[in-house]
């Protein structure tokens, strides 16, 4: 699968957005190294602190399918305006909670609905990830 391809997936993903207190909506599509694809959504809540990203929504589906091996997440994300962020970059909380199951060279791809993907990896985005052991930076 291309990045271009992830990126289709995830602006497929957006669609499902529910956001209707920021108006900011994201999609992500989290490619397995098995080639599946997992899908996901932000999910807001009017008492906010439930929100949940769409990056998280896509790799709790994951993993509550078990599967633990990651290769790569397309974002893209646009507020009311429908205009595409060109960098809609994961958030910290979604960085940590991918450094739990992906490697330091998880491939990050910002998307856009031109099919722009700038790749980042993991260990770009977040060096030095919180671990109990030695620093992965
Ligand atoms: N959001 C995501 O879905 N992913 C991120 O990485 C950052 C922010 C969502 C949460 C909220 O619904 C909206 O964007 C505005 O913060």
């Amino acid at each position: 699968m291309t990045p271009q391809e992830l990126v289709m997936c995830a602006l497929d993903a957006q669609k499902h957005a529910y956001a209707p207190y920021s108006g900011f909506r994201v999609g992500a599509a989290l490619l397995t190294k098995s080639g599946r694809v997992y899908l996901g959504c932000n999910i807001e809540n009017k008492s906010f602190s439930p929100t949940v990203c769409a990056e998280r929504v896509a790799l709790f589906k994951a993993v509550s399918e078990g599967e633990t091996d990651f290769e790569a997440i397309a974002v893209v994300g646009c507020g009311r305006d429908g205009a595409y962020q060109p960098f809609c970059t994961p958030c910290g909380v979604c960085r940590q909670a991918f450094a739990e199951f992906c490697a330091p060279d998880f491939k990050i791809f910002f998307g856009d609905d031109a099919l722009a993907c700038e790749a980042h990896t993991l260990s770009e985005l977040l060096p030095y990830a919180f671990s109990m052991g030695e620093p992965t930076g």
